[in-house]
């Protein structure tokens, strides 16, 4: 099987490029990725010159190159996307183009040359619960809060509809909040892990106590394994870490980690429009392909704080670059 992986030079998408050639040894992946701010090479690297995995840099609206590399392979897994909420409150405008135009350019290519289309998604499409609501579910409304969501809930709208207009086989998955290896320094885990190691504050945003369903990003690349697998076509799955906990109980939990005191926490001005709590169930996932998270909380932390602490090229070289600038701009802006 021959795989086009979007987005595999980010987060998420290169632990899947991992996760396949690590568990098919007959497989290959091409890896289409235009290396934005987000993608970097380095989380790679283990597959330079492997004859299984070819990286080609360019940008999944650029009609004629998805085209070619469509025709190519047996499937699209699409995880290319601007997924940053905070960077969506400053520029919303690269969200819709990437997001939802980007989709569509992957969909017309897909429909062209009939082939299976698994698209990434996320828990954010569903809006905000309540404390005492129900976790989200395959059958909650669509609610997005965030340019970001509403960009995500487009391309899912997008998906359906070209499987039930054109017959299309796709599936898509709706995944909460992944940590682990790679996970870009913008967002609060990693964020906090290398501001603590850096001897800086963790800017916690509002009263901290907004909920979030953590994953360990390899069960989540063990579900879309699932999935691409064994899904049924056409249908939309639910992947959550059963890991609901306030921000404050993570951040305290890696300093804890890190031997470090609450003194290193700062309460700093809230997100605008910041969705309180998001849950998952996925019962479904795990009643109709065996899927269920395997790592805890309290392991997954520990595993990602090690890694932080074992890769600090990787992420010094990222917050050396441009980062500053843009972690500068949201809170001037906000
Ligand atoms: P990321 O920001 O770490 O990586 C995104 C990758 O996409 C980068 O390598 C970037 O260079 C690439 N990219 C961006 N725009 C592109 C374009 N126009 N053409 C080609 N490549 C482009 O993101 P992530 O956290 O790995 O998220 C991957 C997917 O999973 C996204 O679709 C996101 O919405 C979804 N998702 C993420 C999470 C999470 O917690 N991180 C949870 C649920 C769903
Ligand atoms: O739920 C899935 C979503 O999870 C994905 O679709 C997104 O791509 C991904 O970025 C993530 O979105 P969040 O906005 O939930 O993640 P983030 O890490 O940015 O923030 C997590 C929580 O922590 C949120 O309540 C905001 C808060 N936060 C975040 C940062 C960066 C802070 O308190 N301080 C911070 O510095």
């Amino acid at each position: 099987m021959k795989l086009l992986v979007t987005g595999g030079a980010g987060f998420i998408g290169s632990n899947f490029v991992h996760h396949i050639l690590r568990t098919y040894p007959d497989y290959e992946v091409i890896t289409l990725d235009a290396l934005t701010y987000a993608g970097n090479l380095e989380n790679l690297k283990a597959w330079e010159g492997d004859t299984r995995h070819r990286f080609v840099k360019g940008n999944i609206t650029d009609r004629a190159l998805v085209d070619g590399l469509v025709a190519e392979c047996d499937a699209v897994v699409h995880f290319a996307a601007e997924s940053h909420v905070d960077r969506s409150i400053l520029d919303p405008g690269i969200f819709i183009e990437t997001n939802i135009v980007g989709t569509q350019a992957l969909l017309d290519a897909a429909k062209k040359h009939t082939k299976r289309f698994h698209h990434v998604s996320t828990d954010e499409v569903f809006g905000s619960l309540g404390p005492d609501e129900a976790p989200f579910s395959e059958k909650t409304l669509y609610d997005p809060r965030s340019p970001y969501s509403a960009s995500k809930a487009g391309a899912d709208h997008l998906v359906r509809a070209y499987f039930h207009t054109y017959g299309l086989p796709v599936t898509i998955s709706n995944c909460s909040n992944n940590y682990g290896p790679y996970l870009f320094p913008e967002k609060l885990i990693s964020l906090a892990i290398t501001h603590i190691l850096e001897g800086k504050k963790v800017p916690v945003y509002g009263d901290g106590l907004n909920v979030r369903d953590w994953l360990y990003v390899g069960d989540h690349c063990l579900a879309i394994d699932a999935i691409l697998h064994n899904g049924r076509i056409g249908e939309t799955y639910c992947i959550g870490g059963d890991g609901e906990r306030e921000n404050i109980w993570i951040i305290k939990k890696i300093l804890e980690i890190l031997g470090k005191t609450e003194a290193e926490i700062e309460h700093v001005k809230d997100r605008p429009g910041h969705d309180r709590r998001y849950a998952i169930d996925h019962s479904k996932i795990t009643r109709e392909l065996g899927w269920q998270p395997t790592v805890t909380i309290d392991e997954g932390l520990a595993r990602t704080v090690k890694w932080y602490q074992d890769n600090q090229v990787w992420w010094q070289d990222i917050k050396s670059g441009a980062y500053q600038e843009y972690y500068e701009e949201q809170y001037i802006k906000r």
